[in-house]
């Protein structure tokens, strides 16, 4: 089964492919002719997810999902939460994003945060929403070079490492956008079973 996912970000892409198998082809806006950047402009995580599925599903019809995600730091009152992507910039800017997180904790102790994703799914014209959550704490500078954004800076409970020091199948056991996905999966499985 095709399915469309609202990324060119190849990371995610390899993430999300990974969860969910080879019974899913993922296909990307670029690939359905979407080349313009997906609008992402409501106020929360859940809004957003629903925003980029809809986008995509207007202009091809097809059934597509979107995930939204947001690092809450509880330090920071859930910040940057929903506006994660653009912390320190307007783009996507991940070391700047990364700078202004650790100036913002410097002199902190408490270094609580989790990520969280919401998938937005739109199947034969119906809307679902799965959420995923993974708790952990930000240390004090980036360590490992693997996974994108945030991952340098976030060390998952029960685990001595950053996401950045995991191969994308140990992310996946633990992620945020994994659980997401594994929900959504089964929910996929269900559903063609029907
Ligand atoms: P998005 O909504 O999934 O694009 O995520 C918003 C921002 O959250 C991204 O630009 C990244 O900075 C950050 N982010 C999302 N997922 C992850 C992840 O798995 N690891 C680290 N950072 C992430």
């Amino acid at each position: 089964m095709k399915i469309l996912f609202a990324t060119n970000n190849a990371h995610k892409l390899t993430e999300v492919q990974a969860v969910l198998g080879d019974r899913y082809t993922l296909v990307t806006p670029r690939d359905c002719g979407v080349t313009e950047e997906i609008p992402e402009t409501q106020p929360t995580l859940e809004g957003n997810a629903l925003q980029k599925a809809r986008y995509l599903y207007e202009r091809t019809g097809l059934d597509c999902f979107a995930d939204d995600t947001g690092l809450e730091v509880e330090a920071l009152g859930g910040a940057p939460g929903v506006h994660s992507a653009r912390y320190a910039t307007d783009g996507h800017d991940f070391a700047a994003n990364n700078r202004l997180l650790l100036q913002n904790l410097a002199g902190e102790v408490n270094r609580r945060a989790r990520f969280r994703t919401v998938v937005a799914l739109i199947l034969g014209g119906r809307e679902y929403l799965f959420e995923g959550v993974v708790e952990g704490q930000i240390i004090d500078h980036e360590t490992g070079h693997e996974g994108f954004g945030y991952d340098p800076l976030f060390r998952p409970d029960g685990y001595d490492r950053t996401f950045a020091q995991m191969t994308t199948e140990e992310k996946n056991a633990v992620s945020h956008r994994a659980r997401a996905v594994r929900k959504l999966a089964t929910f996929l499985h269900e559903y063609v079973r029907e």
